[in-house]
């Protein structure tokens, strides 16, 4: 392989930290696969290992769909691929050596299948360190590709493959949208949809903003035709994904964005609609109006607070206090009162006491989450927390995760008994992957239902009546 650095394209991660808010809207392109890339796959397997959230997920079902048009076939098996791409996420440092020991193991794979080509793309591309650690130590992998251009997989696989050149292309601008990307969609009930890409609120700790650019909304009728071909497709559910999906719409100056557009998704007629992430700052009292209106809006938040203190949440620079969070949770209570409400929170971020992590609980206590995800902090290399000292051991930031946890899932539990003896409606994806025998789905609240009956659910959505309930799921059987 040629490994000429100045063929590189590196990541520079600092120009998103000095980006303007242009706050215009991103030019559209339409997807073309050049004649060269055709049927460079033929006889050839691909093998994706995603890692992270589901806009990671609906990145690699696109890369998946471009690799079929190139006559590529799937495989399960990392020994039998002739492309292995390693879609990664960063947001955590467990996450990153995670990628860097599965590729460091692939040294000994690579050595059996002479000509395989080993990918690193997605949020880990973006940044500088990772490049510069793949470029000393990982000689086995040949190709590195950001998020920006995932569209130029095949044209990127041409390079590597004809041309025999290790090929790294990170773009730091994120460029225009591009749309009418094949896709191979991993599941068959239901499908997850872009409607905005990057991040735009730059909390302190977080690498998002740096490593997926800035907002960028896609074109309303872009976004309403593939949720009309996942309803053609007799898909029963429509996933909207974004960073910050309450933004949506602001470049392109639409008001209230994201409640119109989440309007007229319903207006489509598909059984279910769900979305995240919110932000409580943009949030909008209107959302929950549509999801009163619309029965096939599901009735459920993923409202992320991040922590119950309110100077915690201003040095992470989440833009509200503790108390406009119980606010915005009052109102959303008062007019759906059986909604499920979920979020995320971080403990040991920098500085934080031991009264500042009490306020994290009674915030949990007040808001009584159906579900939370709970992290230890984690510095971010470029980010601004990670130049606050990251003061608290870890031996307290595992003792306030275990006490938050254990707190978490009492109130799971207790919600959750509240289940047992109702009947819900069910979307059923299969066999659950822990018991073949038993099927699982989520229900309209977003519960994980565990259930057994007849053959032929799978993708139906199917009335279960609940006889069990745990902290995260639910047993029943189908009616
Ligand atoms: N350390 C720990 N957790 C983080 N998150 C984001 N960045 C970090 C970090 N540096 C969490 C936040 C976010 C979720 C997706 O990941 O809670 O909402
Ligand atoms: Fe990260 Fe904050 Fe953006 Fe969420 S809103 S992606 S936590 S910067």
């Amino acid at each position: 392989m040629n490994k000429n650095k100045e063929n590189y394209i590196l990541p520079e991660m600092r120009r998103e930290a000095n980006r303007s808010r242009r706050n215009t809207a991103a030019e559209c392109s339409r997807f073309v696969m050049s004649e060269e890339a055709e049927n460079l796959g033929r006889g050839k397997k691909y093998y994706i290992r995603t890692y992270g959230c589901q806009a990671n997920v609906r990145d690699g079902e696109t890369m998946a769909g471009m690799l079929e048009l190139m006559g590529f076939v799937m495989t399960e098996s990392v020994e039998e691929a002739d492309v292995l791409i390693f879609n990664t996420c960063a947001i955590r440092q467990a996450a990153e050596d995670r990628v860097f020991g599965e590729i460091g193991s692939l040294k000994s794979v690579k050595a059996r299948h002479p000509g395989q080509i080993i990918c690193l793309c997605g949020c880990m591309a973006q940044e500088e360190v990772v490049v510069e650690k793949i470029l000393q130590s990982y000689p086995q992998v040949d190709l590195v590709f950001g998020t920006h251009n995932l569209w130029r997989l095949p044209q990127l696989l041409v390079k590597v493959m004809t041309e025999g050149e290790r090929t790294i292309e990170v773009d730091s601008e994120d460029g225009d949208l591009i749309e009418e990307m094949p896709v191979r969609r991993s599941a068959s009930c239901k499908g997850f949809v872009h409607i905005m890409y990057g991040c735009d609120k730059f909390c302190t700790y977080c690498i998002v903003p740096y490593t997926r650019g800035r907002e960028r909304s896609r074109r309303p009728q872009d976004i309403l035709d593939e949720v009309i071909s996942l309803k053609q497709q007799g898909m029963k559910e429509a996933v909207l994904l974004g960073q910050n999906v309450n933004a949506y719409g602001k470049d392109l100056k639409i008001e209230d964005g994201f409640t119109k557009l989440l309007e007229s998704c319903a207006e489509t007629g598909i059984e279910r609609i769900r979305f995240y992430t919110s932000h409580p700052r943009d949030y909008s009292v209107t959302t929950i109006d549509a999801m009163v209106r619309y029965p096939n809006i599901m009735k459920s938040l993923h409202l992320p607070v991040q922590s119950g203190s309110d100077e915690i949440l201003k040095r992470m620079n989440r833009g509200y206090t503790a108390d406009h969070f119980r606010q915005l949770y009052d109102e959303m209570r008062a007019k759906i009162s059986d909604i499920t409400f979920t979020t995320d929170l971080i403990v040991g971020f920098p500085s934080e006491t031991d009264e500042q992590f009490e306020a994290t609980l009674d915030l949990v206590d007040y808001c009584q989450f159906d579900m939370a995800y709970s992290f230890v902090y984690s510095p971010r290399s470029g980010t601004p927390a990670a130049k606050m000292a990251d003061d608290i051991p870890l031996s307290v930031k595992k003792e306030r995760l275990q006490i938050l946890n254990d707190r978490l899932s009492a109130i799971a539990s207790k919600r959750n008994e509240a289940y047992v003896g109702r009947t819900l409606k069910v979307l059923c994806e299969g066999p659950s992957k822990k018991n073949q025998n038993v099927y699982s789905g989520y229900s309209e609240e977003n519960k994980l239902v565990n259930f057994t009956g007849p053959a032929g659910l799978k993708d139906r959505i199917v009335d279960v009546k609940i006889e069990a309930s745990h902290s995260f799921s639910l047993d029943g059987s189908a009616l």
